[in-house]
């Protein structure tokens, strides 16, 4: 058993149980058990009482909660802007995802192996963080993946192949993009500008232009709805619902899909440049690889209409949306989790340093 010294315990338990991977992203957490496929996709939202820091809600429920709740309870996103911006509310979260999985997955003995997909930019402290809540979760080995990395096999790209290969993977807070060669990453760019920062920059559009105050779900309905990143051969219109900043009254004001465009302009703008800037950094062996494949597009962020157009433009070359692109970063962790033996080396396993406050 790679690395761990054999033990008949787990060896026993590791017959019996199912391997897990989790897509824990700062919008959704997916989990999928081999064999069983994906068993829970929920928002990454924590609903907390201020007072006594219990947690009220987690996953679908709480996010229902954004926007509505009394002054009492907050709904977090502990992963806000790809950073695990609460540790132990994240650890909390990723307990009760583990938990509910025994729930609804009959005869899945307790231990299973976890593979967990994270953002590039966490810090050493978090991976740990993320490794140690798994295990005390009940998770027999827990090994760590970043996120490109994963969406990149769950699309089927030869990464460990001598050819290039590129994803560009759009979730909620980060937009992760990455070549890949013989294995290894060859070029990477993180930003911290993603389906979110679309969602921001909409709330201020219609803020500036109608006086109207809408919260953070009815932009990201607009955005799914008539947002795009191209010109659609019909453009669209939907009713915002909000408050007037002014009178302070509700309102309703049509907004056309037109003008969602222009609101989201800015991150669409910061993803393409991102992207050109990747790509100027790229051998240009690899670049004559990626013209002949294409660009993938995975994450969320990768089904705003009109987006794989605008970048095939910026880029000049062909961008395409990869098939079902929310559950790449899953499904690319589940096969490396199926071949360990072989695909051992896309895992990060944690520094075992002690953390700041044992120090
Ligand atoms: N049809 C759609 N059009 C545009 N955006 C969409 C669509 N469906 C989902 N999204 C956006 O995708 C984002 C969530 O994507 P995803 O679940 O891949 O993120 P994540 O993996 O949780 O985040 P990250 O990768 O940053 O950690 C949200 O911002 C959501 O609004
Ligand atoms: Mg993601």
């Amino acid at each position: 058993m790679r690395g761990d010294s054999f033990s008949p315990i787990n060896f026993v338990l590791g017959f019996f149980s199912r391997d897990i991977s989790i897509d824990l992203g700062t919008a959704n957490t997916i989990v999928l058990v081999r064999g069983q496929g994906i068993v829970i996709n929920e928002p990454s939202v924590v609903a907390i009482d201020r007072n006594n820091k219990k947690i009220l809600a987690i996953g679908g429920e709480a996010k229902e909660m954004v926007g509505r709740t009394p002054a009492n309870i907050v709904a977090v996103r502990p992963l806000k802007d790809g950073v695990i911006s609460d540790f132990t509310v994240t650890e909390r979260m990723l307990h009760y995802f583990i938990r509910k999985v025994h729930e609804r997955v009959p005869l899945a003995i307790p231990r299973p192996r976890v593979v967990v997909g994270l953002p590039s930019g966490v810090t050493e402290v978090e991976k740990r963080a993320v490794h140690d809540a798994c295990i005390s979760a009940g998770a027999r080995e827990a090994y760590l993946i970043e996120e490109p990395l994963a969406a990149a096999i769950g699309v089927g790209l030869p990464v460990a192949d001598s050819v290039g290969s590129m994803v560009i993977d759009i979730g909620g807070g980060t937009s992760e993009m990455a070549v890949f060669s013989l294995g290894g990453v060859v070029v990477s760019t993180s930003i911290r500008v993603a389906g979110d920062e679309m969602d921001d920059s909409l709330v201020q559009y219609a803020r500036q232009k109608y006086n109207l105050l809408i919260g953070e779900r009815t932009a990201e309905r607009a955005k799914i709805e008539i947002g795009s990143a191209y010109p659609l051969e019909e453009e669209k219109t939907m009713v915002l619902r909000g408050r007037n900043l002014i009178t302070g009254l509700p309102q309703e004001v049509e907004i056309s899909s037109v003008e969602v465009r222009e609101a989201i302009s800015g991150p669409v703008e910061a993803i393409s440049a991102a992207m050109k800037q990747t790509l100027d950094a790229t051998p240009p062996e690899l670049i004559s690889d990626i013209m002949e494949k294409g660009i993938a597009l995975a994450g969320g962020g990768a089904l705003l209409r009109g987006l794989a157009e605008r970048l095939s433009e910026d880029a000049r070359m062909q961008a395409y949306v990869a098939n079902d692109p929310m559950t790449c970063v899953v499904r690319g962790a589940g096969k490396v989790l199926e071949d360990l033996d072989g695909l051992a080396r896309f895992l990060i396993t944690p520094q075992r340093t002690p953390y700041p406050w044992q120090r």
